[in-house]
């Protein structure tokens, strides 16, 4: 008779946070530059969405440029020199074909590796985190580099008000290894949703299959137009339960969560958002003053920047929560993990 060998089981394989790193073109736009060639005020930006300034790059820079830029400081930030795949999460990519991320993982020296890109609007990092993390415990990667990286400048009509105060370029990534779902840095079960209903909320209308570019009159059918309101009320609710459902997968209460990091959209939705779940609104971090909305390089973005300021320490439960174009939106939790540094 063959018995079969007993084993103990261990813990599941499961995505470690690694390294992080993040990348703000240099040039700052001020409220009171924007003022000056938009019907708008210094004021009612800072009171209506919380910015006061935003990373706008060059008209040479791309955002492979920006991407490449955070996906070497994360990879310094974890030590390593090599991945097994790139995830780029991006709605501006360098062009519709081929995708951004081969191109990013040649710059970087990652040769012959899977490399491809995600659009999931806002919430696209955490929807590459959900995906990296999938291919972690599946064993098909044993690493993943995931980077968002938005030139939101290059979609932006500079003469909108609705839209040119709040987007601003940055980019920012984490490397994700294998490590057991009881150690700190690993990542929960994701909460993540989409709603195509409201396709046309935050749309470029044309340069797509729908609407070709060639076949575009009306220049500013190729810029992001959004319905600021609409946009407001859903994202408020949006991230509100998919924040509850991410922390309860974790098996945690909210009120034992130490660190919301919040999709930067507008300073009132983060302050609705902590309202809502009775979480006190010092337990979410923000940069959208200094960097406004980056799309889906917001949650790299304040990562790192609530690492590096020290809103971030290890053993805190962090819950990371977005929404965006789709509407799409995703939240997923960790321990924040010791020793790690980011780099900006
Ligand atoms: O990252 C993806 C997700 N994106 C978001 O989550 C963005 C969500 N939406 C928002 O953040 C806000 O809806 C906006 C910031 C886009 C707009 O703020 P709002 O408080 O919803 O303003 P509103 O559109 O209701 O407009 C209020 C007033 C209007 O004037 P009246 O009709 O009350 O006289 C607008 O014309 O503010 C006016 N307004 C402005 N005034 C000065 C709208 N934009 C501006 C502006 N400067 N830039």
């Amino acid at each position: 008779m063959i018995f079969a060998r007993r084993t103990t089981p261990s813990p599941a394989r499961a995505a470690r946070l690694l390294g992080l790193g993040a990348y703000l073109p240099p040039r700052t736009v001020s409220n009171a530059e924007l003022s000056s060639r938009l019907d708008t005020t210094d004021e009612w930006i800072r009171t209506r969405i919380g910015i006061a300034e935003r990373h706008i790059a060059d008209p040479v820079t791309a955002t492979s440029d920006l991407a490449a830029e955070a996906g070497l400081r994360a990879m310094k930030s974890a030590r390593v020199e090599h991945v097994d795949a790139v995830v780029l999460a991006t709605a501006t990519p360098d062009h519709h074909v081929p995708g951004t991320a081969p191109l990013v993982a040649h710059r970087l020296g990652l040769r012959q590796i899977p490399a491809f890109d995600l659009g999931a609007g806002c919430s696209g990092f955490v929807y590459a985190t959900t995906v990296a993390a999938g291919l972690i415990h599946a064993g098909t990667a044993g690493s993943v580099l995931v980077i968002g990286a938005e030139k939101m400048s290059a979609v932006i009509d500079p003469a909108d008000r609705q839209t040119a105060p709040i987007f601003g370029d940055g980019a920012g990534a984490v490397v994700l290894t294998a490590g057991r779902a009881d150690e700190p840095g690993v990542l929960g079960p994701a909460a993540w949703g989409s709603d195509g209903e409201h396709a046309d909320a935050i749309h470029i209308p044309a340069g797509g299959s729908r609407c070709p570019s060639r076949t575009v009159d009306d220049a500013k059918n190729q810029y992001v137009h959004m319905k600021g309101n609409e946009v407001f009320r859903h994202a408020v609710r949006h991230i509100t339960r998919v924040t509850q459902e991410a922390a309860a997968a974790a098996g945690w209460r909210l009120q034992d969560v130490d660190r919301v990091i919040v999709h930067q959209a507008n300073a009132r939705i983060s302050a609705a958002v902590a309202h809502t779940l009775g979480i006190p609104p010092e337990c979410l971090p923000s940069n959208i003053a200094h960097v406004g909305n980056t799309s889906a390089a917001s949650i790299p973005l304040l990562l790192s920047h609530s690492a590096i300021d020290g809103q971030l320490k290890a053993g805190q439960r962090v819950v990371v929560t977005s929404f965006g174009a789709g509407f799409t939106w995703a939240a997923t939790t960790l321990l924040w993990p010791t020793g790690l540094q980011a780099l900006v």
